[in-house]
């Protein structure tokens, strides 16, 4: 069993470059952090990947989930399948910022066709500097984890 780690980093093909630049990027900054791969750029399919991680962060393995797909929908898609995960795609610090603030986000989803390099790092520094607010935002997030009971 892995202790708790601050960060777990999964994707899929299309984002083994900038899953490493991220990895990198954040074990510099001194978070603990787990690379689930792939190692290289051979094709794998998103919702194993996703769903992989998501299931480290829903077992509290892991603070955090940074998951990279082509565009980031599928393997957000993935991580919202397991209970207990809040994961949004985002292509700007500002909602980076506020997925953790309003909504409580455990996981975030980049596309690495879709952004660049440096808007990627400054999104990931978003996320994992921003809190949850709480108050007002507490039930909306309660809310949200009652649609997850609902369907199993
Ligand atoms: C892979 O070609 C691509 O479909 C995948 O990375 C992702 O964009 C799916 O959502």
């Amino acid at each position: 069993m892995l202790a708790h780690q601050d960060v777990v980093l999964s994707s899929d093909h299309a984002a083994t470059k900038l899953r490493r630049l991220i990895y990198d990027h954040i074990a510099a900054q001194g978070w603990r952090a787990v690379d689930m791969g792939p190692a290289s750029e051979e094709r794998c399919d998103y919702p194993e990947q996703g769903a992989a991680a998501a299931r480290l962060v829903a077992a509290n393995q892991f603070r955090f989930g940074i998951v990279l797909c082509g565009t980031g929908q599928g393997i957000m898609m993935a991580a919202n399948k397991i209970t207990g995960i809040r994961c949004g795609v985002c292509s700007d610090p500002y909602s980076a910022r506020l997925i953790r603030q309003h909504n409580d986000a455990n996981m975030l989803a980049l596309g690495a066709r879709v952004i660049g390099e440096g808007l990627a790092l400054e999104i990931v520094d978003a996320f994992l500097s921003a809190t949850f607010e709480g108050g007002r935002h507490e039930p909306r997030v309660r809310m949200l984890d009652a649609l997850d009971l609902s369907r199993q």
